[in-house]
C-alpha cells in the first residue's frame, strides 16, 4: 500500500524536472521509484545530470543509465528530489532513516529547490516520533553520545540514545561514520535542537532538516497533496 503511494508521489515529482537541469538525487525507497521514472525520461531524450547522495543511489542510477556528475563539477544544483522519515506542516523534516543524512544535507544545501516525496504516513503535526539520527565520528563516539544527551537535558529534553546497528554490527555510513538515533519525544523547537546537536564536537550532522525544503509531495492512494512554503 505505501509502495503505491510512493510511486504516486514520484510520478508527480517527475513533472518538475526540466531539460538541462542539474539534479540532486536523494536516497531511499521513494527516491528509487523516482529514479526508475527518471531513467525512462532520459531514455526518451531528457538531458539532465545527477549528483547522488549515497552509494546505494549511485549503484541504482548507474544501472538505470542516469548520467551522473559531482557537485564540484557543476557548482550548484537546480533541484533535488529526496524522501523523508517525517514531514511537519512547516516543511521541517526528519531524515536519515537510510543513513545518508550528511550527504543528503550537503546536497539539499547546495540546491536551489528541494522537493520531498513521501507517502502520507510521513506527514506529522510535530516531529519526533521517528528517532532523530545523529552522524558522529567513530573516534571516542561513546563520549560524544554522552555529551549529546547532557546538552539536550540542559535545555529540557531527555530520552534515550542508541548506536545504530546493522546485521549485528555497528552501522557505518558511506563516509565511514557512526549514527546515534535519539528519542526525545515530540520536538517543539526543531531549529534549536538542530543547531545544538551540530555544536557538539564529534557530531558531523543530524537528521533535522529545517528551512531547506521548498515543496513536499505527499502521495495518497491515487492522488497527491502538494505542500509549499
Ligand atoms: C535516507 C533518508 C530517506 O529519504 C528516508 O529514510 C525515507 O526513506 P523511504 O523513502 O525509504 O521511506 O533520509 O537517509
Amino acid at each position: 500500500m505505501s509502495q503505491k503511494m510512493k510511486i504516486v508521489a514520484a510520478k508527480e515529482a517527475i513533472k518538475y524536472v526540466k531539460n538541462n537541469m542539474k539534479l540532486g538525487l536523494g536516497t531511499g525507497s521513494t527516491v528509487d521509484e523516482f529514479l526508475k521514472l527518471l531513467s525512462v525520461e532520459v531514455k526518451n531524450g531528457l538531458n539532465i545530470l545527477g549528483v547522488v547522495t549515497s552509494e546505494k543511489t549511485k549503484v541504482l542510477s548507474e544501472s538505470l543509465r542516469i548520467p551522473l556528475t559531482t557537485l564540484s563539477d557543476v557548482k550548484d544544483l537546480d533541484l533535488t528530489i529526496d524522501g523523508a522519515d517525517e514531514v511537519d506542516p512547516d516543511l521541517s523534516l526528519i531524515k536519515g532513516g537510510g543513513g545518508a543524512l550528511l550527504r543528503e544535507k550537503i546536497i539539499a544545501y547546495n540546491s536551489k529547490e528541494l522537493i520531498i516525496i513521501a507517502d502520507k504516513t510521513k506527514l506529522v503535526s510535530k516531529l519526533g516520533d521517528f528517532m532523530i539520527p545523529v552522524e558522529v565520528s567513530p573516534y571516542e563516539h561513546e563520549a560524544t553520545s554522552s555529551r549529546i544527551m547532557q546538552k539536550l537535558d540542559e535545555i529540557g529534553y531527555n530520552g534515550s540514545i542508541k548506536l545504530r546497528q546493522y546485521e549485528g554490527d555497528i552501522f557505518v555510513t558511506d563516509g565511514g561514520n557512526f549514527i546515534y538515533d535519539i528519542s526525545i519525544g515530540l520536538v517543539g523547537e526543531p531549529y534549536i535542537i538542530e543547531q545544538l546537536l551540530n555544536s557538539i564536537p564529534g557530531v558531523f550532522e543530524n537528521g533535522l532538516f529545517i528551512n531547506l525544503t521548498t515543496k513536499v509531495i505527499i502521495g495518497n492512494e491515487n492522488a497527491v497533496d502538494v505542500i509549499e512554503r
